[in-house]
């Protein structure tokens, strides 16, 4: 389909800009991929993929826990910035659809994902996927932002200034709703459970919050060149809401851990 091939360009296109990784770093929200490996409790020797893993927020402390780990992406910008911060470690790095992973069924001991397969358009298409990849007596674990959440107002403030999304692109935030990732997987053998973190994320003051987003975060970065006369409208409002949180954002996200059922 011609417009969700285009529609994937446009998303490596918003990924490569600004400068993910800075971002993620002055957020502190590499902590997430650490704190999902702990949770699923990842072993040395096991097969794990990590979902539109960009920087490696999950796929590099997988490594670090000794599996042997795939990363894939759709976006090469972020494939090279998560090349450079894994070093020396040994990583698979693939450039790859979610909606269609270039690996054989049942390859993988543990899929994960952090803020990464929320974002492919298809949510039915990602969640047979992930469960056609996963082993028998395979685990999956998945962060997602909550509609609910700071991060779930911040881009419902910035998705105010454009129109809605084509109906071939399921909305991210449903990933955050514990009812849609059910029926997202239901059939499919695999069984859920959820929980809820929250990671707190401090800038300096709402205004230093509002250009970090405006400089580092691909999703604004392009907003704010696409809007123009429009930017300040947008830049008042996301002020107005970091300043609500007084710059300090108790973001919230859904875990969403799964195992499928052993062969009989
Ligand atoms: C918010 S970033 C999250 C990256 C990383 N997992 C993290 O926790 O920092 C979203 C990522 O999803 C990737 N992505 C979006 N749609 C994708 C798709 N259909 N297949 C693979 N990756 C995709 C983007 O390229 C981007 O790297």
């Amino acid at each position: 389909m011609e417009q969700l091939a285009q529609y994937k360009e446009s998303v490596r296109t918003t990924w490569s800009a600004g400068d993910y990784d800075a971002m993620m770093r002055q957020e502190g929200l590499y902590d997430v991929g650490s704190r999902l490996v702990r949770t699923v409790g990842v072993r040395p020797g096991e097969d794990v993929l990590d979902v539109a893993c960009g920087t490696g927020n999950a796929t590099i402390p997988a490594a670090q826990a000794g599996a042997r780990v795939t990363g894939l992406d759709l976006t090469p910008v972020m494939l090279a910035r998560a090349r450079e911060r894994a070093g020396g470690l040994e990583i698979e790095w693939v450039e790859g659809d979610a909606e269609e992973m270039p690996f054989s069924d049942e390859q993988f001991d543990v899929v994960l994902s952090t803020f990464g397969c929320m974002f492919a358009p298809r949510h039915e298409v990602v969640a047979d996927e992930i469960a056609r990849v996963l082993r028998p007596g395979g685990r999956l674990g998945v962060c997602t932002w909550t509609p609910a959440g700071v991060i779930g107002e911040f881009f419902r403030v910035v998705g105010g200034y454009f129109p809605p999304d084509a109906s071939y692109v399921d909305p991210p935030l449903s990933w955050g709703e514990e009812d849609h990732v059910r029926e997202l997987f239901e059939g499919t053998g695999i069984e859920l459970s959820f929980g809820r973190e929250v990671s707190v994320i401090r800038h300096e003051s709402p205004s230093a919050a509002v250009d970090c987003y405006a400089t580092k975060f691909g999703p604004v970065v392009l907003a704010r060149q696409a809007l123009d006369d429009r930017w300040p409208a947008l830049r008042d409002d996301l002020l107005k809401l970091f300043t609500s949180y007084d710059a300090v954002l108790p973001a919230e996200y859904l875990v969403i851990q799964g195992r499928r059922a052993s062969r009989a």
